[in-house]
């Protein structure tokens, strides 16, 4: 059996265009609160395996539609919820992928993300307080992808990020947290699109980042914790941003991420025989994108989107994958 096809793409298509299919199963309702963003992974992970109209277009411009929050002027994760830039972000990176910006009020959203911006420079998620690097990146590649990132206070930004930075080279979610790979990615990204990468110290950080794999060849978030395939993308995502991606072995992490898979129902889960989600799904194929596996869309490790869609935006910043393998 060839490389290639063990990734089991028409499996993990079927997969996702299910996902919706259940609307009677608890486990639909509980996660609620996450349908926009797992419009976003799946969407995304579609368009990695080149399958972007497996599900519909213009019934998912709707659902985004639907989650508008006109009180706040943002959207929520689904409709009637409120408004959190989390789902914003999701929502703007939906309409982005199907050229569908032209339906949103950008003038409002402006406003309701600027207005989460704290003194410090950090931002919070939504007008009830937690603040988190993680919601900063969401300001920040939000506004890049609406053409408003002018309207932003930048340099108190990156005050905040480089002041989370850490004696490891690695960054945390808020000043003085230990260093952790989906803060390292937010942080190491939201410098990317800020153009600010003097920031990070490029030696010390892509060295804890290639000490994340683990003799399986998969990859942790932080010292002592269990491999997840979705570190594959936050770990990736910064070591290509830093064009250090050739630190890690790439053939051991691609057979962690292959082994898995749901053989039989589709999808990818955070590690060999754990359940399936979308989540995972979209960080497996877009880890195996980056890392050259055959078959795949190049996916943009600043933006988590089509590098296709990032490129005719004029927004790629210089990031570096490897080299797609031949089929
Ligand atoms: C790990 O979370 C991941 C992060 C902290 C980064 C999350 C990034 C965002 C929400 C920004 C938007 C992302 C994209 C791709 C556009 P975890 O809570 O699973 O960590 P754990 O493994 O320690 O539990
Ligand atoms: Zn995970």
């Amino acid at each position: 059996m060839s490389f290639e096809s063990k990734l089991l793409i028409p499996l993990h298509v079927k997969y996702i265009q299910n996902l919706g299919d259940s609307k009677d199963d608890l486990t639909y309702h509980l996660t609620a609160h996450l349908r926009m963003n797992a419009i976003y992974w799946g969407l995304t992970a579609l368009c990695v395996m080149d399958q972007k109209n497996a599900l519909d277009r213009e019934e998912m411009i709707k659902f985004v539609m639907d989650c508008w929050d006109d009180e706040a002027g943002a959207f929520g994760a689904h409709p009637d919820h409120d408004a959190h830039i989390l789902s914003t972000l999701s929502a703007i990176q939906i309409l982005t992928i199907h050229d569908a910006l032209d339906r949103v009020d950008v003038p409002r959203i402006v406003h309701f993300i600027l207005s989460l911006q704290q003194p410090s420079g950090v931002f919070s998620g939504d007008s009830f307080g937690e603040i988190d690097t993680r919601f900063l990146y969401c300001a920040v590649s939000a506004l890049s992808l609406l053409g408003q990132l002018d309207k932003l206070d930048k340099d108190k930004a990156v005050e905040y990020i480089r002041q989370c930075k850490n004696f490891d080279g690695g960054f945390g979610s808020v000043i003085g947290a230990e260093s952790h790979a989906g803060q390292v990615f937010v942080c190491t990204a939201a410098l990317a699109i800020l153009d600010r990468l003097d920031i990070v110290d490029v030696a010390t950080l892509g060295w804890w980042l290639a000490e994340r794999q683990l003799p399986s060849g998969g990859l942790n978030g932080r010292p002592e914790k269990l491999e997840d395939v979705c570190y594959s993308f936050w770990v990736l995502s910064s070591l290509s941003i830093l064009n250090k991606l050739t630190w890690i072995d790439t053939d051991k992490l691609i057979s962690f991420i292959l082994s898995a898979q749901d053989p039989d129902a589709g999808g990818i889960a955070d590690r060999p025989g754990d359940m399936a989600d979308v989540f995972h799904t979209l960080f497996g194929v877009a880890g195996l994108s980056l890392l050259g596996f055959p078959g795949l869309m190049d996916i943009d490790p600043v933006y988590c989107m089509p590098a296709s869609v990032i490129e005719a935006k004029g927004l790629r910043k210089g990031w570096k994958a490897l080299p797609r393998r031949a089929s």
